[in-house]
């Protein structure tokens, strides 16, 4: 219903016909993509193991690539660049901030902090934030805080506070993540573990009550709609029973919004969908709009007030720069209606998905922008081989886990790049 009204030009144009397609920004790269690819290689760890395309600029939804080649991007940079790239608003402020001031450490106050605390408190309705720079450091934060919070309030003997996680959860690399972690390409070889963790099954709230009735339970740490385990919805309900049981056992609610939060899903935080409140909100990614490492963590004083000072920190946390950045990450969201957008262009996206060959995508899920879906392996070919064609055809996504795939575009895009983007899905898929 939705194709009438767009006027749509049939993406199964070649790389030629993509080349440098309304881009204002210039790409000075001299390097080509193979050259590109073989210096990684050889200066770089081998921890990742990226698509095959070698980007050199990005306006909005589109990305481009070191030949001249024009992409829809489909991760977002696993949703930090939720306002697009180099979204001008927020590329404005960062140069106003960096010629002042850039960074004091939390040695001085700054003339920035308090204006940011004030704003990102009062959005989101919590009495206190503290400020880090990574994803992983905001969930090392909201660990800490519930460990001293089991001690000075809850009355957990020393030493024996307990926080409990749900399977399949991702918050990232350091120890304490891998000591959580139930993917072996994420723990193995790294112990020993961190002591005091449970793991329970993600959307089972008997399970969780059976573990978090132990009194020496802190907190229940899970993500809204599980990201990397491959866009993983739990049942309605379940963040209202999380809420109900952490009420009923005395255990904080911390919930992991690094990748669901800030418009993704259709809301500000995808707890909203179910009006619940956690105790503690984890933040990253997008709040800065994928300019620079930005985290948050937000709750009430009764758990931020039990670390003093001294106590936990961070050279770059709560920097003038990242301040003004982040202050202009969640403008763009809320003065552009970014969380309504999502909505609307997701239940466009997926409706159009459902589309496909049903015998390659066999399953399909979502909620705003935050979709997954599954292939179906056949004739050799499975999730990596879809996204290598994909991009041969014009858009970005990125496997994960085996046989599942994500697609987060940029909260901007609008009905004619989603149309774009779906003829590329259906020209590939249907060609498989
Ligand atoms: C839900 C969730 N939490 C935390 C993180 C860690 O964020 P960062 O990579 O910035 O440390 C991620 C990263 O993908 C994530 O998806």
């Amino acid at each position: 219903m939705f194709r009438s009204v767009v006027t749509r030009i049939f993406a199964t144009s070649s790389k030629l016909s993509r080349r440098n397609l309304s881009c204002t920004a210039s790409c000075s790269s001299p390097l080509s993509t193979k050259d590109i690819f073989k210096r990684e290689q050889q200066y770089g760890a081998h921890n990742y193991h990226p698509l095959p395309v070698a980007l050199c600029k990005g306006e909005g939804v589109y990305v481009w690539d070191v030949e001249g080649t024009r992409y829809i991007d489909f991760l977002s940079a696993y949703s930090a660049v939720n306002q697009g790239h180099c979204h001008p608003k927020i590329i404005d402020a960062m140069k106003k901030q960096v010629d002042n001031l850039t960074l004091t450490s939390r040695a001085f106050y700054n003339d920035v902090l308090g204006e940011y605390e004030e704003y990102v408190t009062k959005l989101f309705g919590y009495d206190k934030v503290l400020p880090m720079n990574t994803g992983v450091e905001g969930g090392e934060t909201a660990l800490k805080l519930a460990r001293k919070w089991a001690y000075k309030v809850k009355g957990v003997p020393k030493n024996q506070a307990k926080v409990v996680f749900a399977a399949d959860n991702f918050w990232g690399r350091t120890l304490a993540a891998c000591s959580s972690s139930t993917d072996p390409d994420c723990f193995e070889d790294y112990g020993p573990y961190m002591p005091g963790f449970e793991i329970v099954p993600y959307n089972n709230l008997e399970a969780l009550e059976m573990a978090i009735q132990d009194p020496n339970t802190c907190a229940f740490m899970v993500e809204p709609i599980q990201g990397e385990a491959g866009v993983i919805i739990p049942d309605p309900g379940y963040v209202t029973g999380v809420r109900n049981l952490c009420d009923k056992h005395n255990v904080l609610f911390i919930a992991d919004e690094v990748q669901t939060g800030l418009g993704r899903t259709g809301r500000r935080l995808c707890v909203d969908h179910e009006g619940v409140r956690p105790d503690i909100v984890v933040l990253g990614k997008a709040l800065s709009g994928g300019l620079y490492p930005i985290s948050a963590v937000l709750c009430d004083d009764e758990i931020m007030l039990t670390i003093k000072p001294g106590e936990h920190g961070s050279t770059f946390g709560g920097n003038p720069l990242a301040c003004k950045i982040a202050i202009a990450a969640l403008e763009v969201l809320e003065e552009e209606k970014l969380a309504e957008n999502a909505t609307k262009m997701g239940e466009i996206l997926r409706s159009e998905i459902s589309l496909l060959n049903p015998e390659v995508v066999v399953d399909i899920r979502g909620k705003g922008l935050f979709t997954g879906i599954t292939i179906k392996e056949m004739k050799g070919i499975d999730a990596w081989e879809v996204c290598v064609r994909l991009r041969d055809n014009g858009l970005l996504a990125k496997p994960t886990h085996g046989d599942k795939i994500r697609f987060t575009p940029p909260l901007v895009i609008n009905e004619e790049q989603v149309f774009e983007a779906v003829d590329i899905l259906k020209n590939t898929i249907n060609s498989l």
